[in-house]
């Protein structure tokens, strides 16, 4: 059932919640270690960056976040994990959180933006493959699951490979 969420960026209090909400919708705790171990690195973390979507109580359901990224030698941000509690999943709050993310980082002059995830999910924020705009990866992934977005006409994609945050160990 669809739902209109409200959105906020993270604020401290709100860590333990993100950790849950990204420890129960993944298999593993990796992905929530990650969010950690981006949020200690200052040349991944972006404050602002962290989006929640929350519940009529301002608890957090649902979670999206950019960090620092290059493609080729050029700033862009990475979508990664975006993460809803599973009871709450299919009701919007995904979608509200990564939209809440895009913009906010519109609002920071960011312009570019790329997600390895899922092809069915990230075109309905404009995302399209990344391999159409010369971008790529250091590793092998389907081609379909590498997208971009440009927040900014005027600041076409660049061309390059991806370098992630050293979190990402990628
Ligand atoms: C994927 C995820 C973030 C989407 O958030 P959500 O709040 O459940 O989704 P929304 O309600 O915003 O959007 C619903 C749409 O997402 C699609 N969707 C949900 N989970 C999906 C998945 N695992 N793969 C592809 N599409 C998915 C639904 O089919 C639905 O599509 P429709 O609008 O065309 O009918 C969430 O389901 C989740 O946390 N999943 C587990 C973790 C995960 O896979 N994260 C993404 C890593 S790339």
């Amino acid at each position: 059932m669809s739902h209109t969420w409200n959105t906020r960026a993270e604020t401290g209090a709100d860590i333990p919640a993100i950790r849950d909400i990204v420890r129960t919708a993944f298999p593993t705790p990796e992905e929530a270690a990650l969010v950690d171990a981006l949020r200690a690195d200052p040349e991944a973390w972006i404050a602002g960056l962290s989006l929640v979507a929350v519940d009529d109580d301002d608890r957090p359901v649902g979670h999206a976040l950019l960090t620092r990224c290059h493609i080729g030698d050029s700033p862009a941000l990475c979508l990664a994990p975006v993460a809803v509690r599973p009871e709450r999943q299919n009701s919007g709050a995904g979608t509200a959180a990564v939209r809440a993310a895009i913009i906010a980082a519109e609002g920071l002059g960011e312009h570019h933006v790329v997600v390895l995830g899922h092809p069915e999910y990230y075109p309905r924020f404009g995302f399209t493959r990344a391999s159409a705009h010369g971008i790529g990866l250091t590793i092998d992934v389907p081609d379909e699951a590498l997208m971009a977005l440009t927040l900014d006409a005027a600041h076409p994609l660049p061309a390059g490979t991806v370098r992630y945050a050293a979190p990402f160990g990628i």
